[in-house]
């Protein structure tokens, strides 16, 4: 395959969708063949089914498969904690025991194909543990980012209605520690759904008191187990349940199926990111986020990669040569991040010469994708002038699981064009279309759509709610997949993602939905209503602002409401939020039919012209607006 050029690949994958992805099906182990790549129910409504007929186990081919090839002694997961001070190797055939046996546990308990286990864990190698445990026994794994507050969690926990919770007694951030087992324990009042049992992996550094009902301690739940066997599951059964932000407070749960999502995986780590089997592979994300399922958990592991697993941060753990100093110590191959944490690097590193000065040997790096939010040209260059590797920005999203668009290191490298991910991957069909559903000419922004049906590891709907799949993603533009970004194709065909058509924001490098923090302020008693948009920031790329209007008898001072729902957000919401700044208005500005205009504002604060829209209601209220964000830093 990589003789071919990637334009034409692109080509045979959208021409023959069924030979491509039956040729790309022949990497991964199937415990029963699939005979045909995709089926397609109705293209109109809703995304194809891959690999129907076909049996496989994720677990199998992220370890069995491996360590019965004689690859037991490979380093699995190397365990960077540099908030912890631990470093450690766990090596495939490790790993499987120890999946195996906690798998062994679950099953014991009564867990069975189909059932759900909400995940709540830090960085650590039992994260990693319990996700392959559950997809070895045919359970459906949700993960759950630690950053989020107990409400969040309560909100997950009773849309997947999970039998069993696996938490860890705390994370360590850089400046403290965080008592998940606590934000746990209030998720669990506040849910109306009550799991079976929770398993608490103890850390040293906070020992949590197992004092609910159905507590019960990591050790002892393994203690004595068997190791079991994985279990045959359909292609298209789910693996596992991601919540993502929608437009409103309620998350959306993205179900990705088995089979799609190994095959589409594996092609893209050879393929995309050009590592092969052996090869050292750090996500630096989360576990919590859809990168952190693909690019640390399931995509390193099918493809016998070394994947690092990173409990820290770009800075401040313990300083701006984290990155570097782990790529060196472990010869990783490829880095993948955010855009935000090269920009933290680069702030405290503007010129490079920590870099220089280390004497890091960063020879083994070859090079630098990212992803997550748009990459700024000033991050690229000083990437590029640090590292001088090529450094990629590819554009996906949770419901995708993989790149739309990328520059495939692995069939041909393309040159970079700053502000670009490149062209659009083998398997998608991406348009750029008007309001109207008509294509767009090159260089024209518009709504970017991909036609279905989407290519396999791309979601296969939403957990409990068809309806929504359908309206978010299929109603506006038949038979496409609405993206919610908007953006243009250039005369070469490089794409361009300038920014997001709906209320969802991005803030170092995580999508978070403008509706559930407003929400939250709203819920304030002195609050008549609000609006949160994304303020530019030069470190998270957006932060959220609050416009806040009072009710006419408020009981609380201006500061105390303001300081007041920044400790609303955190608690209900969670620190990754990130907001802290409000500013008090007396109106919000609005349509004469009451519509909030929140791109005219977003505009505002982003210093992009605006046209006054001829339906506002009053137009004196923008310039309120202006102004009152200008006094913002
Ligand atoms: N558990 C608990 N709290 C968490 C958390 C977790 N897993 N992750 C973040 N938080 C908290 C942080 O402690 C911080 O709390 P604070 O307000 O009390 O300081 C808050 O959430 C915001 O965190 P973060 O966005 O990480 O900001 P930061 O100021 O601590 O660090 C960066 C800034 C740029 C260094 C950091 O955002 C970063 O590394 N970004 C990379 C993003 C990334 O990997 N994105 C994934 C997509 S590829
Ligand atoms: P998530 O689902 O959390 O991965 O967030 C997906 C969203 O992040 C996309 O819809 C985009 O808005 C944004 N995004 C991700 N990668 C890029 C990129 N390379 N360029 C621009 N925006 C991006």
């Amino acid at each position: 395959m990589k003789a071919t050029g990637v334009r034409q690949l692109h080509k045979q994958s959208i021409e023959s969708p069924n030979n491509f992805w039956l040729e790309a099906a022949s990497h991964i182990q199937w415990f029963k063949e699939p005979t045909a790549a995709c089926s397609v129910e109705d293209l109109s409504k809703t995304t194809a089914l891959w690999f129907e007929g076909g049996e496989l186990n994720s677990c199998y081919n992220a370890l069995d498969y491996h360590v019965e090839n004689g690859f037991g002694d490979q380093t699995a997961i190397i365990y960077e904690s540099p908030v912890t001070q631990v470093s450690k190797k766990i090596s495939y055939a490790e790993l499987l025991y120890d999946v195996s046996v906690f798998a062994g546990a679950l099953a014991l308990q009564g867990l069975v194909k189909g059932d759900r286990v909400v995940i709540y864990m830090p960085m650590i190698p039992q994260a990693v543990v319990a996700m392959l445990a559950c997809a070895r026994i045919g359970v459906i794994h949700s993960v759950v980012f630690g950053g989020f507050a107990a409400n969040e969690l309560a909100t997950r926990i009773d849309d997947a209605l999970p039998k069993a919770i696996i938490t860890a007694s705390c994370g360590v951030e850089v400046n403290r520690v965080i008592d998940y087992k606590a934000l746990l324990n209030n998720a669990l009042d506040l849910a109306q759904h009550k799991p079976e049992f929770q398993v608490i992996y103890q850390r040293s550094q906070a020992i949590a008191n197992l004092d609910r009902d159905g507590d019960i301690d990591w050790l002892i739940f393994v203690e004595g187990q068997k190791p079991v066997e994985c279990v045959s599951v359909s292609a298209t059964d789910p693996l596992y349940i991601l919540y993502t932000s929608g437009t409103t407070g309620k998350p959306k749960g993205v179900i990705r199926d088995n089979a799609g999502h190994c095959v589409a995986l594996k092609w893209s780590m050879q393929n995309i990111y050009n590592v092969n089997p052996g090869d050292v592979f750090w996500g630096a994300s989360d576990i919590g986020w859809v990168v952190g399922h693909s690019y640390i958990v399931y995509g390193p592991l099918f493809n016998r990669n070394t994947t690092v697993l990173y409990e820290g941060k770009p800075i401040g753990t313990p300083d701006a040569l984290a990155f570097w100093r782990v790529a060196a110590k472990h010869k990783v191959k490829v880095l993948f991040t955010a855009p935000t944490a090269i920009r933290a690097i680069k702030k405290e590193d503007p010129l490079g010469e920590l870099v220089k000065k280390s004497g890091f040997d960063l020879s083994s790096l070859s090079a630098l994708f990212l992803a997550g939010e748009r990459s700024d040209p000033d991050t690229l260059e000083w990437a590029e002038k640090q590292l001088k590797i090529p450094i990629i920005d590819h554009w996906w999203q949770t419901e995708t699981g993989w790149s739309i668009c990328a520059n495939c290191l692995g069939v041909e490298e393309l040159p970079v064009i700053q502000g670009s991910p490149t062209l659009p991957v083998p398997g998608y069909q991406l348009e750029v279309l008007d309001k109207n559903g008509e294509t767009l000419e090159s260089g024209i922004v518009g709504a970017l759509v991909i036609k279905t049906p989407l290519p396999p590891g791309s979601f296969s709907g939403l957990w409990n709610d068809e309806q929504r799949f359908n309206s978010s993603y299929f109603l506006n533009y038949p038979g496409y997949y609405e993206t919610g970004d908007a953006g243009y194709i250039d005369e070469n065909g490089y794409v361009f993602v300038m920014s997001r058509t709906d209320d969802i924001i991005n803030v170092a490098g995580h999508r978070l939905s403008t509706g559930a923090i407003e929400e939250v302020i709203a819920s304030h008693s002195d609050i008549a209503e609000c609006a949160v948009i994304g303020f530019p920031c030069e470190l998270k790329g957006e932060i959220p602002v609050a416009l806040i209007v009072l009710n006419s008898q408020q009981q609380n001072s201006h500061e105390d409401i303001q300081a007041v729902t920044v400790q609303m957000v955190r608690e209900q919401l969670g620190a990754v939020y990130s907001y802290r700044q409000s500013v008090i208005i007396t109106a919000l500005p609005k349509t004469r039919s009451g519509k909030v205009l929140r791109s005219t504002m977003k505009k505002i604060a982003q210093h992009q012209e605006y046209d006054l829209p001829a339906t506002i209601d009053d137009p004196n209220v923008l310039l309120q607006i202006g102004s009152a964000l200008t006094n913002l830093s």
